[in-house]
């Protein structure tokens, strides 16, 4: 097996491990080096999807999507599908997956099908390293508060796009609160927990205080130092630990270049517990 660190603060490419027969040795592996890098990149991993429906369900039970239905057959797996002359695609914008549930996403394990051949990259942040760094006069108002993480949230394409082909469960939106400092389940670090898409205020504040303070924190939490960034080709598989990173998915499909290609993903989430 070997590790390639992707930047100085996360991600990790790594080679000589098959995804396609895991079993719970090889599988502690992937755990701990998912730990440990927050996100893991597999090249050249040519799994059907019932292998990466096995693999998922290695991290626990397969969680359903609250606007989105799973692929004909595969009802696990969620397609995302960016079009040709589409310009938009799911998951731009920074965010932590449907960190507006009760019990957000604990990880996605998530293969390209379709890549272009340049564009559509994406990028992760390490939110270990954000509060770590995170100014201290900001961290004594937040730590012992909660945000409020709304479903349809900023940047949220409903029904204009090609990916809502998968459409079907159909969700009012509704909000739950959480603690802006989670604690990891498994590793017991401390973890900035709001996200620019879906957190929109910050509980027992003022709406121009709590405003203040989150975009103070959004561009924090995305400063390029504490990123890592991943260029895709086909049948490669990116698996994170959705409870202690952000990402976003750059729509960088512009006329003469990244314009004019289909991008194509299939996605596994795990349910995750409720963050505390
Ligand atoms: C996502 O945000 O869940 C998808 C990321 C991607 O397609 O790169």
């Amino acid at each position: 097996m070997n590790v390639k660190l992707l930047s100085g603060a996360l991600g990790a490419e790594i080679s000589g491990i098959s995804l396609n027969n895991i079993n719970k040795e090889i599988f502690n592996t992937v755990n701990e080096l998912l730990l440990e890098h927050k996100v893991i990149f597999f090249r050249d991993q040519n799994i059907t999807p019932e292998e990466q429906i096995r693999f998922a369900k290695f991290f626990g039970p397969i969680e359903e999507h609250a606007y989105v239905k799973g692929r004909e057959g595969y009802p696990e797996i969620t397609r995302l599908i960016k079009g040709a002359e589409e310009k938009n695609q799911w998951g731009e914008g920074w965010h932590s997956d449907v960190s507006y549930n009760v019990n957000p996403t604990k990880a996605v394990i998530l293969k390209s099908i379709k890549i272009p051949p340049v564009g559509g990259d994406t990028v992760f942040a390490n939110m270990e390293l954000a509060w770590e760094t995170l100014d201290k006069e900001i961290k004594d108002i937040i730590k012992d508060k909660r945000a409020e993480h709304f479903s349809l949230g900023a940047g949220f394409f409903i029904d204009e796009y090609k990916y809502f082909e998968s459409n079907g469960n159909d969700a009012e939106e509704y909000s739950n609160h959480h603690p802006i400092v989670r604690t990891h389940p498994e590793t017991g670090k401390k973890i900035l927990f709001v996200n620019w898409t879906y957190t929109k205020k910050i509980e027992g504040l003022e709406e121009s205080e709590s405003n203040e303070i989150l975009s103070k924190i959004f561009e924090h939490q995305s400063r390029l130092d504490l990123t890592c960034r991943y260029t895709w080709s086909e049948n490669n598989v990116a698996i994170w630990d959705n409870r202690s990173v952000i990402h976003y998915a750059i729509a960088d499909f512009f006329p003469g270049r990244g314009l004019g290609h289909e991008r194509i993903m299939d996605r596994i989430a795990v349910l995750g517990d409720r963050p505390y």
